[in-house]
C-alpha cells in the first residue's frame, strides 16, 4: 500500500480509502491512478488486517466430519456456491469425526476472524459449540443437531420420517425380515433413523432387535455389518443401511458371495449421493435435498452475520423415496 501511495503521490490513507471502497471524497482521476497501480503491483489486501479494522473478512468457515463421503463434499460445494454468489469466501475444515480436531479447527477459524461458521458435528460436539458461543461467532448447525444446544440456528432433515417411508415401501413389497444397519451411536441423525426404523417395524408387528446391526457411515462399516448379518442370520429379505456408503459396501459383499440383488435380497440406502445412480444395480435410497440444504444453510448464516431479521431459527427438509434397481 505504501508503494502505491509513493508512486501515486498520495497518502497511504488515501490509498486505503480507495482500496476499501470508502472513496466518496476522492477524485475519479486519483481513484483510477491508485487502482491501476494496485493492479500493476499485484496488490493483494491482507484480509486479517482488514478484519481487525472492520471486524469482517468476508469469509465463512465450513466444518464437516468426513470429506471422503460424497454427502459432505456435495453439501460443502453447495455452501461454497451460495457463499461465492453472496461475495463470501469459504475455509473448509475436515475433522475425520475427531472431536479434538473439531475443536482445533473451531479455534483456528476464530483466529482467522471468519465472519461465521457452518458446523456439521462429528459426534458429541457440545464443547465445539460452547467455544463458538463464548466467542460470539455466528454459526448454523447443519444436518446434525447437538443435544445440549437445541435452540440454535440449524438446517436439518426429517430423518425419522425418511426411514419410516423406506420401511413402508419395503414392507408393502412383501419384506418382513428387514435388517437395519445404523450409523455412529453418538451422532443424532443415527439415533433419529433408528427411532424411525423401530417405529415402522413395530407398526407392522415385525420388530426384532436381532435385525439391528452396528455401522459407522462408511464403506468399510457397510462391509463389516453385512458380513456380520450373513454370519448371524439365516434369512434376510432386505437390508436398510443408514447411509449410501454403507449400502455400497454391503452390496459388494453380497454380490461377491453370489447373492442376486434385488431377487435374493433387497437393498436400501439413505442420502442419494451421486454414485447411487452409477453402480449396477442402481441403489434405491431415501434422498436428502443435499444441495438445497447446503445453500439454505449458507444463506441463513450470512443473514445472521448481517443481522437480517430471521423468521425461523430452524429449517427442516423432507426426504424423498428414490426407487431404482436394488429394491
Ligand atoms: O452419509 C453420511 C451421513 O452423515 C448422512 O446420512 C448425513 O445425514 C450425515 O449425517
Amino acid at each position: 500500500m505504501l508503494d502505491i501511495a509513493k508512486k501515486a503521490g498520495v497518502s497511504k490513507a488515501t490509498v486505503s480509502m480507495v482500496l476499501n471502497k470508502r472513496d466518496q471524497s476522492i477524485s475519479e482521476e486519483t481513484k483510477k491512478k491508485i487502482l491501476k497501480l494496485a493492479e500493476e503491483l499485484n496488490y493483494i489486501p491482507n484480509s486479517l488486517a482488514r478484519g481487525l479494522s472492520t471486524k469482517k473478512t468476508g469469509t465463512i468457515g465450513i466444518i464437516l466430519p468426513d470429506i471422503t463421503n460424497p454427502f459432505f463434499s456435495s453439501i460443502a460445494r453447495a455452501i461454497e456456491d451460495a457463499a461465492n454468489s453472496l461475495e463470501y469466501n469459504v475455509i473448509l475444515c475436515n475433522t475425520d469425526n475427531e472431536i479434538d480436531k473439531e475443536v482445533d479447527y473451531i479455534k483456528l477459524l476464530i483466529s482467522k476472524i471468519v465472519d461465521g461458521v457452518i458446523f456439521i458435528a462429528g459426534g458429541e460436539s457440545s464443547s465445539s459449540v460452547k467455544i463458538l458461543k463464548s466467542n460470539n461467532i455466528p454459526f448454523v448447525l447443519v444436518d446434525r443437531y447437538i443435544d445440549n444446544y437445541k435452540d440454535e440456528h440449524g438446517v436439518y432433515l426429517l430423518n425419522e420420517e425418511g426411514v419410516i417411508k423406506g420401511i413402508d415401501y419395503l414392507y408393502k413389497k412383501g419384506n418382513e425380515k428387514i435388517v437395519f444397519v445404523k450409523g455412529h451411536e453418538n451422532i443424532t441423525v443415527s439415533n433419529e433413523r433408528l427411532k424411525g426404523y423401530k417405529y415402522a417395524m413395530n407398526k407392522y408387528g415385525i420388530y426384532d432387535e436381532n435385525l439391528i446391526f452396528k455401522g459407522n457411515f462408511n464403506i468399510e462399516g457397510g462391509i463389516k455389518a453385512t458380513e456380520a448379518i450373513l454370519s448371524k442370520l439365516d434369512k434376510v429379505e432386505a437390508i436398510f443401511y443408514s447411509n449410501d456408503m454403507m449400502a455400497l459396501g454391503g452390496m459388494k459383499v453380497l454380490l461377491r458371495k453370489g447373492f442376486r440383488i434385488p431377487e435374493d435380497i433387497r437393498i436400501m440406502g439413505f442420502d442419494n449421493i451421486d454414485i447411487c445412480g452409477i453402480f449396477e444395480p442402481e441403489l434405491t435410497t431415501i434422498g436428502q435435498p443435499i444441495y438445497k440444504m447446503g445453500k439454505e444453510a449458507c444463506k441463513l448464516l450470512i443473514n445472521i452475520i448481517n443481522e437480517v431479521d430471521i423468521k425461523d431459527k430452524e429449517i427442516y427438509f423432507e426426504t424423498e423415496l428414490i426407487i431404482r434397481g436394488t429394491a
